[in-house]
């Protein structure tokens, strides 16, 4: 196994195969032994670049699963617990076992997932968000995520991003190698945009997906608990009872702002440029458009 844990110039990653994962979190191990797991028809997979709409999508599963009614999750815990990140050190034996539906988050890169997803076993919802956006949201997060490196300031963590020196690797890679992959496996393929403009369709569209038959009057209610200004008064969903060894509260929150084109009140004019023409550079043979605008 290539993992290289003193080489790698990105404090507290773990460098395996070219992807760095964190110390303490992650299990080189385990991460490398994902790949072979089975793959039920039933089993959901939710595949984000940190910072994209992760948390949302745990609390979008849980409720098309309860059929929009908030009460039948389960009040203990956070949403991770029924919706775990499967590269998390343990998760991966705990898959093996679990009932389903198994719903499952991952920021993996596409080499490390279960290579049965491309023979179109189990469904992969992979959510794509402005990355400008979701530079600046990493970056409130490192400020208050203890297990990743406090930033300097904004500038220091603007080109740790740019040189893919931080867990999720390159955000153009990700998407690029997820969405090339997008025929090979049953996916739906939408953005954070799209879930912030049109919030009731992509419920919608999730749930055909997972062959759910909602009653309009559920599918409202699904949207109704999953709006930020509610998933921010339900602790489970907003991950505000996480343990201050993890995440120190007082530092930030997972539920920041919930909006598009905060990266305007981040960036220079000089750093809206440069990732500009690294976006025009490293996108411009990809098939889809987005609808984010980066100017
Ligand atoms: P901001 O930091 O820009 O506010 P992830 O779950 O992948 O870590 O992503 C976190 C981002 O998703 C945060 O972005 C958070 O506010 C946003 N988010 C979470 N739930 C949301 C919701 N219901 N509506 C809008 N944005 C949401």
């Amino acid at each position: 196994m290539e993992t290289d844990e003193v080489q790698t110039q990105t404090h507290d990653l773990v460098l395996h195969r070219g992807f760095g994962l964190i110390s303490g979190i992650h299990d080189p191990e385990d991460v490398e032994q994902i790949y072979d797991l089975e793959v039920r028809d039933s089993d959901v997979f939710v595949v984000t670049y940190p910072k994209s709409g992760t948390i949302w999508m745990q609390q979008i599963l849980l409720l098309i699963e309860a059929k929009g009614d908030l009460t039948a999750i389960s009040q203990e815990g956070n949403n991770s617990d029924l919706v775990p990140w499967i590269e998390l050190k343990g998760n991966r034996e705990a898959f093996i076992v679990a009932p389903s539906p198994r719903l499952r988050v991952s920021h993996l890169q596409y080499k490390f997932m279960p290579a049965a997803l491309s023979r179109r076993k189990g469904k992969v919802i992979y959510v794509a968000r402005n990355p400008k956006d979701v530079l600046v949201s990493y970056f409130h997060f490192h400020n208050f995520a203890n297990m990743l490196e406090t930033p300097k300031d904004f500038d220091d963590f603007f080109e740790k991003f740019m040189a893919a020196r931080v867990f999720g690797g390159s955000w153009f890679e990700h998407v690029k190698t997820w969405y090339s992959h997008s025929d090979d496996m049953n996916m739906l393929f939408i953005t954070y945009e799209e879930m912030i403009q049109d919030l009731p369709s992509v419920v919608k569209r999730i749930s055909g997906l997972l062959g759910k038959d909602l009653t309009e009057e559920q599918l409202a209610d699904v949207v109704k608990h999953s709006t930020f200004k509610n998933m921010k008064k339900i602790p489970q969903a907003s991950y505000e009872q996480v343990s201050d060894d993890l995440l120190n509260h007082s530092q930030g929150r997972f539920m920041r702002k919930g909006t598009i084109g905060d990266w305007k009140n981040h960036f220079t004019v000089a750093q809206s440029e440069r990732f500009d023409e690294a976006f025009h550079r490293e996108m411009q043979d990809f098939p889809l458009s987005f609808i984010w605008d980066l100017r």
